[in-house]
């Protein structure tokens, strides 16, 4: 059976774009593969969060985890600290990153540019913390939203390199992974680019958020006054609130509203309550699991103990093999 990992840093609650890019496939690949589903605590430490909020976020993402459906008796779930064989692998894949291509990473020259004043280690090397993550369990897919895929990359070069070097096979070639076979990238609600936490405050819809909430996030989307010339092409922002139509709504709704918008009789008013209607519909279930699970300490320890120990048989069993390839070797 194949095996899986993939991992959410515990920087706050998680949105729409977590759920749909992600924890849905984490939910529906469990009852196919060997699946991993961590808490990725140590990445989440490049932007120094204070220890209450670091503890608060790890414990949201759990039981955001579990309200998802992610079935602990079908995937280990676990949290990336409760693991250290992860921080071994890490240093030892570090010493075959090299400084070049870690700069040119992407999400690395995004970080320096937002904050040029943290551009701290931990940053530069988390390509390779996460390429430690999914080889400490030689997973070969790796469900993600399209802003990961450069990272899985990186780690096939990483697992590749120390192949080469060690004159071996152990580690397989991951890929970034998602059902519907193209990769997802969900827009946010300020009419540039992604949803994501740090985009700024309105930008996401959390899944714990209240309907109330919802529609207040919505309704201040950017629109404008409409199309002018039948059948023109959509601007951006306005795209974005069709594509996240698509995500929630029915063909049919998704269907009228672009009828609408090729006769120049679209009402933005209309579609954006339907749109925010239709996304408190598809995220009723999980923020009701979300408060139930929230209040049962018990099974949470219970959870994140039970998986921990699972992940560690795992990783351990790998460390022992690569300190044998690497020639680490105890008196
Ligand atoms: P993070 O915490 O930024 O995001 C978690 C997951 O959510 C996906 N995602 C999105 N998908 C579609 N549209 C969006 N707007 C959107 N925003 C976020 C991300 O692609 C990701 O799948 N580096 C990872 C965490 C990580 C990891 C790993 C993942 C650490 N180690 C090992 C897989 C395997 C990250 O920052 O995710």
């Amino acid at each position: 059976m194949e095996t899986v990992v993939s991992g959410i840093r515990s920087t706050g609650n998680l949105h729409l774009g977590n759920y749909i890019g992600a924890v849905k496939n984490f939910v529906q690949m469990q009852n196919e593969y060997n699946c991993f589903f961590f808490i990725a605590d140590y990445h989440s430490l490049t932007t120094h969060p204070n220890p209450a909020n670091l503890h608060s976020s790890v414990r949201q993402v759990l039981v955001e985890y579990l309200a998802a459906g992610i079935d602990p008796e079908k995937s280990t779930i676990y949290i990336q600290s409760d693991v250290p064989e992860v921080t071994e692998l890490y240093l030892l894949l570090n010493m075959n990153a090299y400084l070049g291509e870690l700069q040119r990473a992407t999400s690395f020259k995004d970080k320096v540019r937002a904050n040029p004043n943290n551009v701290n280690a931990g940053l530069l090397t988390y390509p390779t913390l996460m390429a430690a993550d999914i080889l400490l369990h030689r997973a070969t897919k790796v469900p993600v939203g399209k802003d990961q895929e450069q990272h899985l990359e990186m780690t096939r070069t990483f697992g590749n390199r120390f192949n080469n070097m060690y004159g071996t096979e152990y580690f397989p070639e991951s890929y970034a992974f998602n059902f519907g076979s193209k990769l997802i990238k969900v827009p946010g609600l300020d009419g540039k680019g992604k949803m994501g936490k740090s985009e700024g405050e309105g930008n996401a819809v959390f899944l714990a958020d209240s309907p109330e909430v919802i529609r207040k996030k919505v309704m201040r989307a950017l629109t404008d006054n409409g199309p002018t010339e039948p059948n023109s092409k959509k601007p951006d922002y306005i795209q974005n609130l069709f594509d996240l139509m698509k995500m929630v709504s029915t063909k049919d709704t998704v269907k009228h509203f672009d009828e609408a918008w090729k006769n120049c009789n679209i009402r933005y008013g209309d579609l954006k309550k339907q749109l925010a209607e239709d996304m408190i519909t598809f995220l009723t279930p999980v923020r009701q699991k979300i408060e139930a699970i929230s209040a049962d300490e018990t099974y949470l320890r219970q959870v994140a103990r039970h998986g921990a120990a699972k992940a560690r048989e795992s990783a351990q069993k790998t460390i022992q093999d690569v300190r044998e390839i690497i020639g680490i070797k105890r008196f």
